[in-house]
């Protein structure tokens, strides 16, 4: 006797097919989501000056010039590894505000030949949300992206 599918068998391998793979895509999904919200960005460490820094750098559009995490233009250096590059101790929230402060307050250098960073006149309090998101974004665990040792 020869095997034929009928029409309810096809069906059944449709519909199973499909819940199978609908099923996987769900479970990947809500993978990602938390893998994402508690290992890779660990939003516990999210405080009010992070989330204010973040707006700076919004506000005062950062990435118009620089990348981070390789999101931006390329006009200047990535800043999401910056803090390691400077040797800043991750914990060292005053010494990150003081080495931040030290170079936008000597920006622009009017170095002729080199490319320049505007002065954006920040108080003391915005250099400080600026460099806990900069420290914030260096805990982020991106899997070594991007592939960036430029000092
Ligand atoms: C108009 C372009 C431009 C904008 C906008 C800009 N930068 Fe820069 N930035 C530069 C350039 C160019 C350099 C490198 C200058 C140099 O090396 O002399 C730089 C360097 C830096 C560095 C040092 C990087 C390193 O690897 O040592 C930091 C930190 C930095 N910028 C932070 C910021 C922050 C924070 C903002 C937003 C508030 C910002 N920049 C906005 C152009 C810009």
């Amino acid at each position: 006797m020869r095997e034929v599918m009928t029409k309810s068998m096809a069906r059944n391998i449709f519909y199973g097919g499909s819940l199978f793979f609908i099923i996987i895509f769900l479970g990947l999904s809500a993978q990602s989501h938390l893998y994402i919200r508690n290992v890779s960005t660990n939003e516990a460490t999210l405080t009010d000056s992070v989330k204010k820094g973040k707006r700076i750098w919004e506000e005062k559009a950062c990435i118009n010039c620089h990348t981070l995490m390789g999101e931006g233009a390329y006009f200047a250096p990535e800043l999401v590894n910056v803090m390691t590059r400077w040797g800043i101790d991750p914990e060292d929230h005053t010494g990150a505000m003081e080495s931040l402060k030290a170079w936008m307050d000597a920006m622009p250098t009017g170095i002729e030949g080199r490319r320049q960073m505007p002065q954006f006149n920040l108080s003391d309090e915005e250099y400080q949300n600026l460099a806990d998101f900069l420290l914030w974004a260096d805990t982020i665990d991106a899997q070594d992206w991007p592939p960036n040792d430029a000092g």
